[in-house]
């Protein structure tokens, strides 16, 4: 019996599938063939939709054929039209559900014209999400650590929060963008959530059991000490007997209880996190030791890269965290097992509104590397702005991937939670939505992907609503980063919450994160010549671009260079120029964009239009913070006064 597709709750937001969008496929005669669980998911998706628009599942005579041929894994699916006829079909249950979201995308254009056979298949075989979610709610983090949309999904006050249902409804939403890999717990892994691996393994079951109908496999992240605090071993040693095989059992029993399982998660000697140089090992040793316990059961490991020194002392100038991700890894490449996956961060310090893309991403060519996102805004305005990564995540994957994909693998850190609107600000819908397209098709138009994503969110959209929401996310990124930190230097947020301004709030912190401002200049000095030498881990030609603030495109000019204030740019604006300017400009784009907001009421749901415009008084609100403390201290630390005489402190 086929699962009747999941039911929201009075007043969560159907997000990217309203019931309208499944108008034109819902009004035809639909044939269904195949089998298997996830031919059993289309087809209650085609039932209700024809339920809905008048529709009929058919045996002959259909306007549209869904054909699974087989029950492989492949997630391809072949699309056609010919002689009035529509037809989808994959050799499994996978593409043909991929295929069935991708007819409801088309909408009506599925059904018109002539459409040659054309194959759709994924560029990347694992696009999943990481929730930096926690089962019992942490003194400081909270429920969702970095989280800004309610609660989680999965865990509430310690235990499951039992809304299997929701999580049925959010499988499905990911399935439709494309997303086929959840990990249900943080890279933090407090004592509470550590048992997942363990006896608590029948929570992550019911949640593995809600997703699997939408093609979705659950991970989880587990601690590098767990054979110690869970199995009362007295070492954690990755090259130890008794260890080792305290690992096989634990995962074969997970297997016992999920047999699709993904794999495990793994944050280790990182930022306090259990790791194996405690015990001398390397972070090879410690990956394949998961590795081999996973790999009879066809898992993985996904090994986080994001190993650096949190402990630093301002005044060295040596130590580099950019440096740190790679200076770590390079030499490992070729040592890690076939199955563990290096997940490292997309820019080398930690998910800035602008970094350089890592050098570590292309460097491991003997280990399959996923590349991670982020989601969640922490440092993009954390849901109270709007802040549309598309452009960002772009640029990031077509960095290297002229002669093909630098990585074999995309996460993003969800930005999710409980929130009858998913993502706490409605916009930020877009960003997850966006995620999933481009981790099926990287070098996808983002801007295309936005469309689509207005199309489905918003259908019979009028033009002025499709046009507003386009001016006021296409740009959002770019706005975002004039009114923060400028030119690629990064951070200046508040310490611990990440939220707002804060110049010097960890300039004389350990972790690693300065800009050097002084009288004279700015930026961190990471040439060859004269700095850390981070410009040394780029290939050819980025190692030499990088290497001269004359060749350094400007929005990077000063995470690779210490310069001073009236250096002038590209642009031909000197610095300290581009910092007023740019915080001025930011200013009036958040103000104009509130504009457009305002003038699409009655053409969004009241609900929506409300909870967005509450945001944007809190974004100009704080993007007027961001404006006056930069320019301010910037103004004071150089004596410069803005060419235009306009108001600075
Ligand atoms: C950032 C973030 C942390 C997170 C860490 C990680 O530093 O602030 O909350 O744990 O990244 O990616 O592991």
């Amino acid at each position: 019996m086929p699962l009747p597709v999941p039911v929201l709750s009075e007043g969560v937001d159907p997000a990217w599938l309203p019931e309208e969008a499944f108008r034109a496929v819902g009004g035809r005669r639909v044939l269904i063939r195949g089998s298997g669980p996830l031919v059993e998911t289309v087809h209650a998706e085609a039932a209700q939709a024809c339920a809905r628009f008048g529709g009929s599942l058919v045996s002959d005579d259909p306007d549209v054929v869904l054909e699974s041929t087989g029950e492989d894994g492949s997630e391809a699916f072949t699309l056609g039209h010919r002689d009035g006829r529509t037809t989808v079909t994959a050799s499994g249950g996978r593409g043909l559900l991929y295929g069935f979201f991708h007819v409801v995308r088309l909408g009506e254009a599925a059904f018109r014209g002539e459409r040659h056979p054309e194959t759709h298949r994924p560029a990347v075989a694992v696009r999943m999400l990481d929730h930096w979610d926690n089962v019992a709610v942490h003194p400081v983090m909270g429920q969702v650590e970095r989280g800004y949309a309610g609660g989680s999904l999965f865990w509430a006050d310690g235990r499951a929060r039992g809304d299997l249902e929701r999580v049925r409804a959010y499988g499905r939403l990911l399935a439709a963008c494309g997303i086929n890999a959840v990990a249900v717990n943080n890279v933090n892994v407090h004592a509470t959530e550590a048992r997942l691996l363990t006896d608590r393994i029948g929570e992550v079951t019911d949640l593995a059991g809600a997703l699997r109908p939408y093609g979705i496999r659950t991970h989880l992240s587990v601690t590098f000490a767990a054979p110690m605090v869970l199995g009362g071993l007295e070492t954690a040693d990755p090259l130890d007997e008794g260890v080792r095989r305290w690992w096989a059992g634990a995962t074969a029993r997970v297997y016992e209880a999920i047999p699709d399982f993904g794999g495990y998660v793994v944050k280790a000697d990182s930022e306090g996190q259990p790791g194996p140089f405690a015990y001398g090992r390397s972070h090879a040793d410690g990956a394949n030791m998961l590795a081999a316990a996973l790999q009879p059961h066809g898992g993985t490991v996904h090994w986080r890269a994001f190993v650096y020194d949190h402990r630093q002392d301002w005044r060295d100038r040596t130590t580099d965290r950019a440096r740190a991700a790679y200076d770590h890894f390079v030499p490992l490449d070729g040592a890690f097992a076939p199955n563990a996956v290096l997940q490292v961060k997309h820019g080398p310090m930690d998910f800035q509104v602008r970094e350089p893309v890592s050098p570590l991403v292309s460097a491991m060519s003997h280990t399959p590397v996923a590349v991670e996102l982020q989601a969640t805004q922490e440092y993009t305005g954390q849901q109270q702005h709007v802040c549309w990564l598309g452009p960002m995540w772009s640029e990031v994957l077509r960095f290297g991937a002229e002669d093909g994909l630098p990585f074999e693998e995309l996460v993003a850190v969800s930005n999710v939670g409980d929130d009858p609107f998913w993502t706490g600000h409605p916009l930020a819908q877009a960003n997850l939505y966006t995620f999933g397209r481009l981790a099926w098709r990287p070098d996808a138009d983002p801007g295309a992907v936005l469309d689509e994503w207005i199309g489905l969110s918003f259908p019979d959209a009028p033009r002025r609503l499709a046009g507003g929401l386009r001016r006021v996310l296409a740009g959002s990124w770019r706005t975002y980063e004039k009114y923060t930190a400028p030119l690629g230097v990064g951070f200046m947020v508040q310490p611990g919450h990440h939220y707002g301004p804060s110049v010097d709030g960890y300039e004389y912190s350990p972790w690693g994160t300065y800009h050097f401002a002084d009288r004279d200049g700015i930026g961190v000095d990471r040439s060859r010549a004269t700095g850390t030498g981070y410009t040394g881990q780029y290939t050819k030609p980025w190692d030499e671009v990088y290497e001269s603030p004359e060749t350094c495109p400007d929005e990077l000019l000063l995470f690779f260079h210490h310069v001073p204030y009236g250096h002038v740019l590209k642009s031909g604006s000197t610095v300290i120029q581009h910092i007023y300017d740019t915080h001025f400009e930011g200013v009036e784009e958040v103000e104009t964009a509130r504009e457009v907001w305002d003038s699409l009421a009655g053409l969004v749901a009241p609900a929506r239009h409300a909870r967005v415009a509450e945001r944007y008084e809190e974004q100009l609100g704080s993007a007027r913070e961001w404006r006056d403390q930069i320019n301010s201290y910037f103004f004071r630390k150089s004596g410069v006064p803005d060419e235009r005489g306009r108001t600075i402190h």
